[in-house]
């Protein structure tokens, strides 16, 4: 493992004003989302889109890496150039979601374990010989009565940490990503409980795997009340909620957080990721931007809806957002 090239990496993610890009959907869940606008579900269509995402005018402006799936990373724009290549030219650094999805975990009902580790330091030399430069794997945690249960909090931080340790001896930055998830009636408090419980245990896996803290990001969910939760809380009150349960659970080392949307509407991860820095600037150890998937290309989904002549607007959608939370994280943008 070579250090330095794990923390230049590292750093070169976190460049200030800048976040990572989500676009690494599975088929099926890329699938359910092209199902839902009416656009046809085929390898062509999934493409054309991810084309239409990599080669946005001055996406590297306010991208420092963007996240590809194993579909995504072999494939090539119309005019021949892979992805990948397109990616570093406008000083993108592709990375790749490496995690084979969360079925049931035995024995727990309502409960998901990610899967993946078999064959996955094969699976991560390959994917650095097609140029990733850093890896992706999200471990699922739902909250409910006796939820999210020891089992899975405990599977799930171990299989973090080892994808993570994997990661580090092929050359490969971890995003190690535990999502607390938001749909339920749970409270703000409830969240904030469970997610500094997870975070807790994911660092002492990681410690215990070996994992170099300075080598890695940390892509948390936000602390929020839950979808169904009829007191939901004022942006303030969020985002002090997320920066105290990190700051009790990740230590200084860790170079960033970057967090997931996980389903909150565009103007909303915006929103609480501005008022963290708001207020808590210069008062925090990591660096705080954004990794977010629908956030940030759910509009450009909808404004191009499977259509060629809607490129550029959609586009335009995608850089609107990408601007929105370059000024989040206090970049001097124009929005
Ligand atoms: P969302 O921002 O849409 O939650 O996606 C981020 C991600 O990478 C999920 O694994």
């Amino acid at each position: 493992m070579n250090i330095n090239t794990l923390t230049a990496t590292a750093h070169a993610l976190l460049a200030p004003g800048k976040g990572l890009l989500a676009m690494d959907e599975s088929t099926g869940t890329c699938n359910a989302r092209f199902a839902a606008l009416g656009i046809p579900q085929t390898v062509e269509a999934r493409r054309a889109y991810r084309e239409l995402l990599v080669t946005t005018p001055g996406l590297g402006e306010g991208i420092s890496g963007a996240i590809l799936f194993d579909e995504t990373i072999r494939q090539r724009t119309a005019a021949g150039v892979l992805f990948v290549e397109t990616l570093q030219q406008a000083g993108i650094i592709p990375g790749i979601k490496v995690d084979l999805g969360a079925p049931a975990l035995a024995g727990f009902s309502g409960e998901q374990v990610t899967e993946g580790l078999d064959g996955l330091g094969a699976r991560l030399a390959e994917y650095a010989g097609l140029g990733a430069r850093f890896a992706k794997w999200r471990a699922v945690l739902t909250i409910g009565h006796d939820r999210p249960s020891r089992a899975a909090i405990g599977a799930n931080a171990h299989a973090l940490a080892r994808y993570a340790a994997l990661c580090q001896a092929a050359g490969l930055v971890p995003i190690v990503e535990p999502e607390v998830l938001l749909t339920g009636p749970h409270s703000l408090a409830q969240c904030a409980a469970v997610t500094e419980d997870v975070l807790h245990e994911v660092f002492a896996q990681l410690r215990t795997q070996g994992v170099v803290l300075e080598g890695m990001l940390l892509k948390p969910s936000m602390v929020l009340a839950g979808d169904a939760c009829p007191k939901q809380l004022t942006t303030a009150q969020v985002a002090d909620a997320t920066v105290a349960c990190l700051l009790r659970a990740v230590p200084a080392a860790v170079p960033g957080v970057a967090f997931l949307s996980g389903g909150q509407s565009p103007e909303q991860a915006t929103r609480h990721l501005a008022a963290m820095h708001e207020r808590f600037a210069g008062r925090l150890p990591w660096a705080l931007t954004f990794s977010f998937g629908r956030a940030l290309h759910q509009p450009a989904l909808e404004a191009w809806a499977g259509q060629a002549a809607n490129v550029a607007a959609a586009q335009r959608a995608l850089l609107e957002r990408v601007a929105s939370n370059r000024a989040a994280i206090g970049a001097a943008v124009a929005v």
